[in-house]
């Protein structure tokens, strides 16, 4: 599914991008969403933050089977 229409974001875009960036902006920048109409951008942050949750939860759950074992 697409993020942004103007730029061809689609979310596995997104989800790759938010392992190798440093920040919210960051990303949207690098992928260019919001850098047109703009009608974009309140989902493709709600986006970016449910998928820095998301990597943030499994790199934690990944430490901790590491501590495990
Ligand atoms: S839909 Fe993203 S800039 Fe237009």
């Amino acid at each position: 599914m697409y993020v942004c229409i103007c730029h061809q974001v689609t979310e596995d875009q997104v989800r790759e991008a938010v392992s190798s960036s440093k920040s919210t902006s960051d990303t949207l920048k690098k992928l260019g969403v919001g850098g047109s109409c703009g009608i974009c951008l309140i989902d493709a942050v709600k986006k970016l933050e449910e998928e820095i949750v998301s990597h943030k939860n499994s790199s934690l759950t990944s430490l901790k089977d590491r501590q495990k074992s």
